[in-house]
Parts: structure tokens; C-alpha cells; sequence
């Protein structure tokens, strides 16, 4: 048995509808890990699942008329066969409503509340009656204030009347361990991928004080009884965040796997892969859970970005939302994996387009990759009737530059594997695929061909090829199985895949291509299948979109939420530009003559001359101002009394005008 090991997890899904190319990219991501870290002699253990309690599931199965478990259980055969489409390499499939999983649930609540981790408080929230929910002031769809300010009731979505309500729950006190969970930040910068979100948890969450976490609700049935007090069911997070080591055997009779897995040191690593909008859970709740369990923290969490469209999130009403059976059928499963894994950049979102699918299919995969084994196979069965001499090295001139951009590149893509960065492992790849195709023009071997005394440089030229070749199937072969073997059996190689001692000189000798190379990658007419995605995404548009769920959103803004008055405290005004002109001096300012309402014209000075270039088409205008920004001197002469705002976009930027018919002076807000 291997003394390395590796244990890898993706989120467990929501089974509460049909799985899109997002939670695919995830799934397939750490099933590229899996593969890789097997081929490195990893001992390795890949889990995924599903999320099967909560209010939400509970409500999809009373809008289907059955069960919730006759719906989860329909859900899990639906998800499993996709992960099967997709070659899933998983070892267990975990479901919160598995009967192991429930008993350590409920053994650990116990556990918690027995230590004092966990109490028993008042939750109070907007309750309506007649909904039977519970609502946060942001979700009600009208908010009733006193004069004061204060919120005294308002209407829910579905327009009945809410009332304070205070129920009783469960809590965790978070805060008892919130010292140690910074102290851990620092011990290890590396604990959350990318960097920078460590800074973000620990700022937004961690340093204002963290409240203790409600873990019960009594609002619901649906989810892990409370065995002390069961009207309580556990919270969804805690009954799903444990899985990670529930599924391992954690708490029950036989641990196994929690033994040999669950271990943070040099031969053995956890990693958690999930998206961005989960972090907060697995950065802290998950950590807290662990220490006051008294067990190791995982070594990372990748936090990716998300697959986005060019019209905003996937959702079914926009019609935008892309499955991946369609691009499996269509296309086949490789370059699907080729491309969420070579076009979602590290940390941040990425946009899926049909063009870009497409494009890199055709570009990549059939001209980069597709070309390069065709020609390699038509030329050692055209010169060498098909048998490929031993390597050697440095007989032509291009050798010695091949093997060196092949050896920096085989470094970089370990270091990229091991870094997470998929989009990054491929580049190497892909320069290796670069530079050989190049390798083929340098050494023209139809012109050697004709020369006899340059059969032995000939020779040399297609071992190099297939031994290129050889070293870019065992770098695919994580992402893209089938045509790494396709690779592998053409060039005579067989499956033997040795990555760990990988070189180009490790090519075994003696071998025989195929005697005709079946394209690996069929070229595409562009325009007609990015029209054919295109249809089919159109096609599964709905009215309602299901799937969306305010609550469980984490709201993306790049600064730190605000309280609302501190945005208050500012005065926005319509303002008309009376004047405006270039400041002599500046390429970035304009200076702007306004009249804001208050029958005293004001002076702004904005830096936004370049994207006006004819700024005279701004008289006349009404635009939106900060009226009360302190004033401040700029370019040592003009006082510049407020702020205009504009809206910065990719295409640049656009002064905030509004309707000519609002009188200047009005407030904004
Ligand atoms: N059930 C919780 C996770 C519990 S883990 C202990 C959950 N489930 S989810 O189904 O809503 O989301 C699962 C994962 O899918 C999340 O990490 C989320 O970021 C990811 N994605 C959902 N849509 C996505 C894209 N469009 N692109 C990439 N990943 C996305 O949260």
C-alpha cells in the first residue's frame, strides 16, 4: 500500500433540478485530481454526493406530489448516470439521507451540545402564518417603518402579512473558537486557494465578530432529527458539511478510510473543491466543526469561479443554461472536459460561449493536437513501414530546443497539477504540441527523405514525434481518457502509462504504429454547430426559473457591505451641465459648470476627458452628483465641489445621465 495519499471532494450537490455545466465543471475537475494523483502512486479517495435535506427539497417533492425521498432517490439516479456519461472516477457517492450518514449527524449534534458547543436560544425572524416561513427583512416584498425608521412588519413575497416571531433553536457558539481559526489562517497561508480570499473571510467575516450560527430549525421536517429534542431538525449546512468525514467511516464502527485518509502533513493531503459562493461555509463553520470535534483541518479548499454566460448567470428563464448531455452527444466527452478545464481561469468566472466551444475544438484539439498524431503516423508508416527507431538524442540540429522546452514544460505542468491550475497544466501541454509541430517544419522530413544519407537523421525525427507524442498522452491522460489512449494505441504503446517517470527518452523501443491513424478529433463546421448549441440552449428556456433562490445567493460586490446610513449620508442630485471645458494642463480633466437645483451654480472637475473627446455634447445634460462631498482643490486652482457619477464598463465610460423631465436639484436615493 502506497504511504502517499490523497483525498479529494466536491461540494455535494442540491439534487433540486437537473445539473448544469457548472457543477459538471467541478465534478470533472477534481476527477482530473483523482486521475492524476493515481498516476503520480497517489492512494486516493474522490467523494461527491448530493445535499438531499432542507426546506427547499421538501418543497420540490409536495410541488411533484411524492415524497422527498421517492424524490431524492429519483434525483440520484439522474445525477449518477451523468457522472457515469462523464467518466466519473469517484470512489463513494455519498446522500445525507444515507442511514449511516443521519446516525453520525445526529451523534455529533449530541455530541456538541453535550460539550456546550451548542445551546439551545431564540431565533427571530418575519414569520408569516399562512406561508409557514420565515423571511429576512431583504426578502420581504414590502417593508412596513415607523417614523422612526424602524422595521414594524411588511408583506412576504406572496403578499401576506408578517409578524415577528421568535422560535426557539439551536445554537453553535462560533466565537469560542474564532481565535484559533485565525491563529490556523496564519500557520497556513496556503489554506484557501486563491490567496486573497483568505484576507476577505477574515475581514468581512472573522474580524467584525462572528455570531453564533443557528443549527436548528423547527419550521421544516425535512432533515436529521435532533434525538434529544425532536422537533428540531439540523441545519442543512451542518448535516451537509460533515459528510466529508461521515462518508469516511468517521463515528461509526468501522473507519477504515477515515484512518488512512483524513490526515494534513506532507504524505497525505485533504482537499475540498468548491465554488466561490461556498466558501464562507467551508472557511469557517467547517474548520469550527473539526476543532471542536477535535480533528485535523483539511491541508486546502479550492474556491473556482463559476461558468458564466454572456448575458449573466445561467438561468433557465433567459433561456441561457447549458447541460452537458447535449455537448457529450454532440460533440463527445473529451473535448467537454478539455474545455471547462482549459477555459474557466483560476479563481475567477469564466464566460462559456458556443463560439469559444467550438473554436478550441476545431483549433486545439483537431488542428494543434489531431494534426500533429496524423502526420507523425502517415510518416513513420510512409518512411519506416510503420516501426519507430530507439530515441536518441541530438542527432539533428532542432533536438537539443525540443527536449528543453519538453522538459521546462513537463515541470511546469506538475507544478500547475499540484497548484490547481487546469488552464495552466494545459498551456504546457499545449506549448509542448507547439513546439513539436514546429519541430516538424524545422526538420522538413520530406526533404530528408529523399537524401539517403539522411536516413538515421530521419529516424531520430520520428522518434522524437512519437515520443513527443507518448509524453503529451500521459499529460491528457487526466483530462481527456479516451484520446490519450487512442494516442497511446495508435503510436504502438499500448496503455502503459508510467507519469511519474515520464521523459521523452523513456519511450520504450521496438514498437509499431497503426497502419492508418483514425483522426482523434473530427474537424467541425463552425458556423453550424455553434448555431446547433445555440438552438439547444434556447431550447430548454422556461418562464419560471426554478432554480433560483435569493436566500442562498452570496451577493457579489467588490467592497464591504455597507450599513445603510452610511450610503445615506450621502446627498445624490440631478444636476444640468451649464458648461463644460478641457482644464489647460490636464489630458484627464474636464471641468464642469452645474446647476444643481439650489439656485448657485457648482464647479466639478472629473477626470474623464478621454472619454469624452467631444465634451461640448455633454451640455445640457442632466446628470447624477454627489452633493456634499467635501470640496477639494485640484491643480492647484480649481475648487471642485462634488462628484459626477459615471459607470465604468468594459467599453469604458458613460456619465449617469437621467430623463430630461426630472427637475435639477431632485434627490436621488
Ligand atoms: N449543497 C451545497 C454544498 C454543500 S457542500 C458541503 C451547495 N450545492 S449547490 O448544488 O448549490 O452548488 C454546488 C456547487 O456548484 C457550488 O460549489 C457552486 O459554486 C457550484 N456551481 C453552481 N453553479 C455554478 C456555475 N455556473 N459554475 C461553476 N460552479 C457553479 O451549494
Amino acid at each position: 500500500m502506497s504511504n502517499k495519499t490523497f483525498y479529494v471532494t466536491t461540494p455535494i450537490y442540491y439534487p433540486s433540478g437537473k445539473l448544469h455545466i457548472g457543477s459538471a465543471y467541478t465534478t470533472i475537475a477534481c476527477d482530473v485530481l483523482a486521475r492524476y494523483k493515481r498516476m503520480m502512486n497517489y492512494e486516493v479517495f474522490y467523494l461527491t454526493g448530493l445535499d438531499e435535506h432542507g426546506q427547499k427539497i421538501q418543497q420540490k417533492a409536495q410541488e411533484a406530489g411524492i415524497t422527498p425521498q421517492a424524490y431524492v432517490d429519483n434525483m440520484a439516479v439522474g445525477v449518477k448516470n451523468l457522472w457515469d456519461l462523464l467518466n466519473i472516477s469517484y470512489d463513494k457517492f455519498i446522500r445525507t439521507t444515507d442511514d449511516y450518514h443521519e446516525k453520525v449527524v445526529a451523534d455529533i449534534f449530541e455530541r456538541l451540545l453535550a460539550q456546550g458547543d451548542i445551546y439551545l436560544g431564540e431565533y427571530s425572524g418575519w414569520y408569516s402564518v399562512s406561508d409557514e416561513e420565515f423571511f429576512t427583512e431583504s426578502q420581504l416584498a414590502e417593508v412596513y417603518y415607523d417614523d422612526a425608521g424602524q422595521v414594524i412588519g411588511g408583506l412576504a413575497p406572496s403578499g401576506h402579512e408578517v409578524e415577528l416571531v421568535s422560535e426557539e433553536s439551536y445554537f453553535f457558539k462560533l466565537s469560542k473558537y474564532a481565535d484559533r481559526l485565525v491563529a490556523f489562517f496564519k500557520e497556513h497561508p496556503e489554506f484557501i486557494q486563491p490567496k486573497g480570499r483568505m484576507n476577505e473571510m477574515l475581514k468581512n467575516f472573522i474580524e467584525p465578530g462572528l455570531e453564533d450560527l443557528a443549527v436548528s430549525r423547527t419550521t421544516f421536517t425535512w432533515g436529521v432529527k435532533v434525538p434529544s429534542d425532536p422537533k428540531h431538525v439540523v441545519y442543512v449546512w451542518i448535516d451537509a458539511l460533515v459528510n466529508y468525514i461521515t462518508a469516511l467511516g468517521y463515528g461509526q464502527d468501522e473507519h477504515g478510510n477515515f484512518d488512512i485518509f483524513w490526515h494534513n502533513d506532507d504524505q497525505h493531503e485533504v482537499l475540498h473543491m468548491i465554488g466561490k459562493d461556498i466558501l464562507r461555509f467551508h472557511s469557517i463553520y467547517w474548520p469550527i466543526i473539526l476543532m471542536a470535534l477535535d480533528l485535523p483541518l483539511p491541508t486546502r479548499l479550492v474556491a473556482h469561479g463559476w461558468f458564466v454566460m454572456q448575458d449573466g448567470k445561467m438561468s433557465k428563464s433567459k433561456g441561457n443554461v447549458v447541460y452537458p448531455e447535449m455537448l457529450v452527444e454532440r460533440f463527445g466527452l473529451d473535448p467537454l472536459r478539455y474545455y471547462l478545464m482549459r477555459s474557466l481561469p483560476v479563481g475567477s468566472d469564466g464566460t462559456f460561449t458556443p463560439e469559444d466551444y467550438v473554436g478550441r475544438i476545431n483549433y486545439e484539439l483537431a488542428n494543434d493536437l489531431g494534426n500533429l498524431l496524423n502526420r507523425t503516423i502517415a510518416m513513420i508508416n510512409k518512411y519506416f513501414d510503420g516501426s519507430i527507431s530507439t530515441y536518441a538524442e541530438n542527432v539533428t540540429d532542432f533536438d537539443g530546443d525540443l527536449a528543453e522546452i519538453v522538459a521546462e514544460n513537463l515541470a511546469d505542468y506538475h507544478k500547475q497539477m499540484n497548484a490547481v491550475n487546469f488552464p495552466g497544466a494545459l498551456e504546457a501541454v499545449w506549448n509542448i504540441i507547439a513546439r513539436t509541430n514546429k519541430y516538424i517544419d524545422e526538420t522538413a522530413p520530406w526533404l530528408l527523405a529523399k537524401d539517403e544519407s539522411k536516413q538515421e537523421e530521419l529516424a531520430a525525427v520520428m522518434a522524437h514525434l512519437a515520443a513527443s507524442l507518448r509524453l503529451v498522452a500521459h499529460l491528457i491522460q487526466p483530462f481527456m481518457m479516451s484520446t490519450s489512449n487512442a494516442i497511446m494505441e495508435q503510436l504502438g504503446f499500448g496503455l502503459n502509462f508510467d507519469l511519474e517517470n515520464l521523459s521523452l527518452a523513456s519511450m520504450p523501443a521496438g514498437v509499431q504504429v497503426v497502419e492508418k491513424g483514425s483522426p482523434i478529433f473530427p474537424r467541425l463546421d463552425m458556423e453550424q454547430e455553434i448555431a446547433y448549441i445555440k438552438e439547444q440552449m434556447a431550447a430548454d428556456k422556461t418562464t419560471a426559473d426554478a432554480d433560483w433562490n435569493p436566500e442562498e445567493v452570496e451577493l457579489k460586490s467588490t467592497k464591504e457591505d455597507i450599513k445603510f446610513d452610511t450610503f445615506d449620508a450621502a446627498e445624490i442630485r440631478v444636476a444640468e451641465v451649464k458648461e463644460v471645458e478641457k482644464v489647460e494642463g490636464s489630458d484627464k480633466l474636464l471641468r464642469f459648470r452645474l446647476d444643481a437645483g439650489d439656485g448657485q451654480d457648482r464647479q466639478i472637475l472629473s477626470g474623464i476627458a478621454k472619454y469624452y473627446p467631444d465634451e461640448q455634447e455633454l451640455v445640457g445634460k442632466k446628470v447624477q452628483i454627489v452633493a456634499n462631498l467635501k470640496p477639494r482643490k485640484m491643480m492647484k486652482k480649481y475648487v471642485s465641489q462634488g462628484m459626477i457619477l459615471s459607470a465604468e464598463h468594459t467599453g469604458g465610460l458613460t456619465l449617469l445621465t437621467v430623463d430630461p423631465s426630472v427637475p435639477n436639484g431632485s434627490i436621488i436615493g
